[in-house]
């Protein structure tokens, strides 16, 4: 009743009030898994003063759709903005769309944006460990804007140091919802580009929310897919119950299920899961449902997306390893390619298939600090360039996104590489670089699927092909 009061009043005095809008709006990819229906959502915030918004969008510049404007007014304690939500529904596929937001009769923002193809190709950006409030986080976004994705995936630990709304509005979404393309301050590329991420360890490292009442933000700013059912194993708010209750209300119907989903886009299946460390040992609900998700896609390709690789030699992060545990689900389901970030640099495995070691009770041992016992098969015979038929999935870390850079000796020194002796030191990375960040660019056409990894300057630094 005294936000309704506060819209009546804000609307009335007309410009006598103005609100400050502290995010631009930008696009979402929605609850729009399947080819069978498209939708975006866009998404802003202003300070606590409502402000009478209308979102008018359609495939030319007449503009001659209206979208429903939804707000939820937030409680943090310090501050209170208001985020605003406007669905665009049932939107055709393979087509270019523009849109313009009011704000109490001004035009605010205008943009355009791209709906899925349906075609069997595809073209999108990978990174990770990205929102870190750094040069180098705006040089990615600068080149990924210039790469033109369909779409950008993040591997995790979108915003440091904990995921709170004080660290998006820091550390986020100047650099990738930017007013101004430049290779010093960012790219306007939230505004047509929608970003599907997956949660890193930071971006759930606010989940108290008594220690920190704007904590977990990644339920506040994005809008994603929800095609996984509830599971017990999940991300939890903690909390003074009327405080949980409120972040819970205004984050229906989003959170905690929104950790895990998966979407089609192109000839391309891609599953996004969590893989903190709750996750684990695994739950049966979860691995059902990822398993019959994988299997049931009848896409080209198939690729997952989690935060914590299983296969990764840096020192830093070595252990955790309990992904490993479902890379045979992964090798029975189909999947191509796996896409990680956490370690923050870049690392390309050969392709490989892994048999972790089994409990007497058929489970796979994960130990007290996370390593997986296991062994592996390598297809070292793989250089994606003359042999592009690979036995096995590829792994990849894509964590060098603008976050502080690990073992920056390693690049292109395989001797320093680890690969542990419960791996039977096998040497399943094929590169590895670490004193640079970078990128990833996938393009899938047809039965081929192309992977570069770009630096902060668009400069090519790998590429492989991968063809069935
Ligand atoms: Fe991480």
């Amino acid at each position: 009743m005294k936000f309704r009061l506060l819209l009546l009043f804000a609307i009335l005095s007309g410009r006598c009030l103005s609100q400050k809008i502290q995010v631009t709006p930008y696009i979402q990819p929605g609850n729009a898994p399947t080819l069978l229906h498209e939708e975006k959502v866009i998404i802003w915030q202003t300070d606590s003063l409502p402000g009478f918004f209308t979102v008018e969008y359609g495939t030319n510049k007449r503009y001659n759709q209206s979208a429903t404007v939804t707000s939820t007014p937030l409680n943090l304690q310090n501050a209170h903005p208001i985020i605003y939500r406007a669905i665009l529904p049932n939107l055709q596929f393979n087509k270019q769309y523009y849109y313009r937001v009011k704000m109490n009769g001004n035009i605010v923002a205008r943009a355009s944006l791209s709906t899925r193809p349906t075609t069997s190709s595809s073209r999108f950006v990978v990174f990770g460990d990205c929102g870190a409030g750094s040069a180098t986080q705006a040089g990615i976004a600068y080149q990924t804007y210039l790469q033109k994705p369909q779409f950008v995936l993040i591997t995790g630990d979108n915003v440091y140091q904990r995921g709170r709304v004080s660290e998006y509005l820091k550390n986020y979404f100047p650099y990738f919802n930017a007013a101004e393309l430049s290779p010093a301050k960012g790219a306007p590329l939230m505004s047509s580009v929608p970003m599907y991420v997956v949660v890193g360890n930071h971006d759930v490292g606010a989940a108290d929310l008594d220690a920190y009442p704007d904590g977990l933000a990644y339920f506040y700013y994005y809008d994603l897919p929800l095609n996984a059912p509830a599971f017990k194993q999940t991300v939890t708010a903690k909390g003074k119950p009327e405080r949980v209750a409120e972040f819970k209300k205004a984050t229906e119907p989003r959170f905690p299920n929104m950790t895990n989903y998966s979407f089609d886009h192109g000839n391309v299946h891609i599953v996004c899961i969590d893989a903190n460390v709750y996750m684990q040992p695994f739950e049966q609900e979860f691995l059902n449902w990822l398993e019959n998700d994988l299997k049931s896609s009848k896409a080209r390709w198939k690729i997952v997306n989690y935060h914590h690789p299983g296969f990764n030699s840096s020192i830093v992060h070595y252990p955790q390893q309990w992904m490993r545990a479902i890379s045979p689900l992964f090798e029975r389901s189909g999947v191509d390619l796996v896409l990680n970030g956490h370690v923050h640099n870049y690392q390309r495995s050969y392709p490989l298939k892994f048999a972790p070691k089994l409990s007497p009770t058929g489970k796979p041992v994960i130990d007290s600090i996370g390593k997986v016992d296991g062994t592996f098969t390598l297809d070292m015979n793989f250089d994606g360039k003359k042999n592009t038929a690979p036995k096995g999935i590829l792994y990849i870390v894509t964590g060098a996104g603008g976050a502080g850079l690990y073992d920056t000796a390693f690049s292109n020194k395989p001797e320093k590489w680890v690969h542990a002796p419960e791996a039977n030191w096998v040497p399943f990375t094929a590169k590895f670089i670490s004193h640079q960040h970078s990128f990833s660019l996938v393009e899938t056409a047809g039965n081929k699927l192309n992977f570069k990894q770009l630096d902060v300057e668009g400069k090519l630094i790998d590429e492989i092909t991968i063809s069935k």
